[in-house]
This record gives C-alpha cells, sequence and structure tokens, in this order.
C-alpha cells in the first residue's frame, strides 16, 4: 500500500513538515535495525473522531524502549498529547498513526550510546490491512517466530519486522494472504503482524505471550469483550494441528482488525465462513471502535477532526 502523505509529522515535540522528517544515511537505526514503533487507528464517529486505546499503546511504546534501554525523553501524557496534536494539525481521520523512536547519528558501532534517541509520530489514512471479506486465507509459515532469548518478542521493534517480513513475503510468494508462524518447540505463535484467536467448542483460545508473541492490545481488546460477552476464554499453548480442526479461527492486530480466517494450509476451518462467536466479538469491538456502541471499557481518546468516512467491519 503506497503512503498517503499528510502535511505535519510530530518529531521530538515539535510539528515539522512531512517532507522534513529525514534522517541521515548513517543513523545507527538504519544499520542495526535500532527502532521501536507502534501501530494505532484512530476511528471516525458519528460526532468527530477517537483514537483506539492511545494509552496502552504509548505504554507498549516505554515498554519496548525500556527493553532496548532506550530512555525516551518523553512521558505517556507528553506522548499521547502529540498523537492528538499530530491528527488535529493534519485534520486526516479516520487513520493509522505510527509513533517511532529511533537511535539516531552519531555513532556507528553497535553500541548505541552515541546515538541520540529521535522520536517521530506521523499519521495518514488507511484502509483495511487483510483484504479478505468472507475470510482469510493463511498458511503456516516453514519460519519460525523469535526464540525467546534471542529478540524479545514483547518489544515492537523494527528488528522484529524482518522476521514478519519472510514470513509475509512467503504466504504471498505461495498465494496465501498471510502467514501464521510457530514459535522454536513448533507451538502456534502468531502472524507477521497479528495475534492469533481459535474458538473450539464454544471456548475462545490464544497462545500465552510466553509462545513468542507480541502482547496485542487487540489481543487484550478480544478477551476483555469476550469475557464480557460471557465466553470462557483460555491463553495456552496450541498445537498446529487444532488450527485445522478449529469450530473458527481469527486474526487480531490494529492493522488487521478482527479478521475471519477461512482456511489454513487450504484445508478449510469448519464451513469456511466467518463463525458467530467471531462475528459477536467482531460486532462488538467495531462498535466499540466507531463510537456505535458505548465505550464501556474506556477505550477512546477523542480528537478533534471530523471523519471523511466511518471504517466498519
Ligand atoms: C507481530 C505482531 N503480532 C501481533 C500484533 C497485534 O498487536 P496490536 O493488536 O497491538 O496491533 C502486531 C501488530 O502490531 C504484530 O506486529
Amino acid at each position: 500500500m503506497p503512503i498517503q502523505t499528510t502535511e505535519k509529522i510530530w518529531h521530538n515535540g515539535n510539528l515539522i513538515p512531512w517532507e522534513k522528517a529525514t534522517i541521515h544515511v548513517m543513523s545507527h537505526v538504519i544499520h542495526y535495525g535500532s527502532s521501536v514503533f507502534e501501530g494505532i487507528r484512530c476511528y471516525g464517529q458519528p460526532q468527530g473522531s477517537a483514537v483506539f486505546r492511545l494509552p496502552e499503546h504509548m505504554q507498549r511504546l516505554l515498554d519496548s524502549a525500556k527493553i532496548y534501554r532506550m530512555d525516551l525523553p518523553f512521558t505517556l501524557e507528553e506522548l499521547c498529547a502529540g498523537v492528538v496534536d499530530t491528527i488535529e494539525a493534519n485534520g486526516v481521520a479516520p487513520c493509522y498513526i505510527r509513533p517511532i523512536a529511533l537511535r539516531g547519528y552519531g555513532e556507528i558501532g553497535v553500541s548505541p550510546k552515541g546515538a541520540p534517541v529521535e522520536v517521530y509520530i506521523a499519521n495518514f489514512p488507511w484502509g483495511k490491512y487483510l483484504a479478505a471479506h468472507g475470510g482469510a486465507d493463511v498458511c503456516i509459515s516453514s519460519w519460525n517466530r523469535l526464540a525467546p532469548n534471542t529478540m524479545p518478542a514483547l518489544a515492537k521493534a523494527g528488528a522484529n519486522y524482518m522476521s514478519s517480513q519472510l514470513i509475509r513475503m512467503e504466504a504471498e510468494i505461495n498465494g496465501y494472504q498471510e502467514g501464521i508462524a510457530l514459535d522454536v518447540n513448533g507451538l502456534v505463535s502468531e502472524g507477521s503482524g497479528e495475534n492469533v484467536f481459535i474458538v473450539r467448542n464454544g471456548v475462545l483460545f490464544t497462545p500465552p505471550l510466553a509462545n513468542s508473541a507480541l502482547s496485542g492490545i487487540t489481543r487484550d481488546s478480544v478477551l476483555t469483550i469476550a469475557r464480557h460477552l460471557g465466553l470462557t476464554v483460555t491463553e495456552q499453548a496450541l498445537p498446529r494441528e487444532l488450527l485445522y480442526i478449529a469450530d473458527e479461527v481469527f486474526f487480531t492486530g490494529t492493522a488487521a482488525e478482527v479478521q475471519a480466517i477461512r482456511s489454513i494450509d487450504r484445508i478449510q476451518i469448519a464451513d469456511g465462513k466467518p463463525g458467530e462467536i467471531t462475528k459477536k466479538i467482531a460486532d462488538e469491538f467495531y462498535g466499540i471502535a466507531n463510537g456505535l456502541k458505548p465505550d464501556r471499557f474506556g477505550w477512546l481518546t477523542p480528537v478533534k477532526v471530523d471523519a471523511s468516512e466511518t471504517v466498519t467491519a
């Protein structure tokens, strides 16, 4: 998807023109992947727009930075305000928001001590990530997810997405929309940019974070919604073959939102249609995000931009 530019990007507390938000080729991040970032959505509401789970995303950015010993010179409140200011300055909603903290120009050795930390926040229009109305066709990747004690899977670091790229490219080359990676022990981990859920006999399952999965904000939202709907929810290790015989399988993620999966490795999941529980959860998720249902969990941060369109399930 080509990037649709907006006018301003937030850089270390100031709004600068989009085209001025550039870095030097010798910046540490270019050579060693030293960045942590977020992906957030702002949804259209009946009045104005709202960012979905903004503090939780920015807290994850701070957590990712902490894991990599990257001192961010901004508080959670300042970072959240930066997101709101950027969206309001650009007047673009609904949109996707990309905050990133990176190690800049000043040190070419691996140790990043002399490289300044810089923070940017951009926003731009972005529609569906996985264009799959009746459900996505996915595969199990031949690439395992990051093994524990190699790269920390709980940090949303730029470098982790070299692994994601391998998973996603392999899937696309083989005619699938997305790949699901197993962890180093062969247990279900996550998609290249999504968490995975299954439903079997009315119970909702998702792998625990110890299976090298990112602590997805949408994952948490779905767990919260499912409990609210009275479903039994279990975070437990899942063998690959349980995916094939599940009643329902779906992805969650800020980009993919709640996305039904209709086949895995060309094995059809149940009748190949989005299942009842997936639909119920998706309905509640999109209802809250789009301001059509009460914000019962306090997930929305309003921004003063009239939405040009409302993205729905
Ligand atoms: C590898 C990976 N797993 C899971 C997710 C889902 O996380 P979230 O729901 O916070 O977007 C993402 C997306 O950020 C991701 O990149």
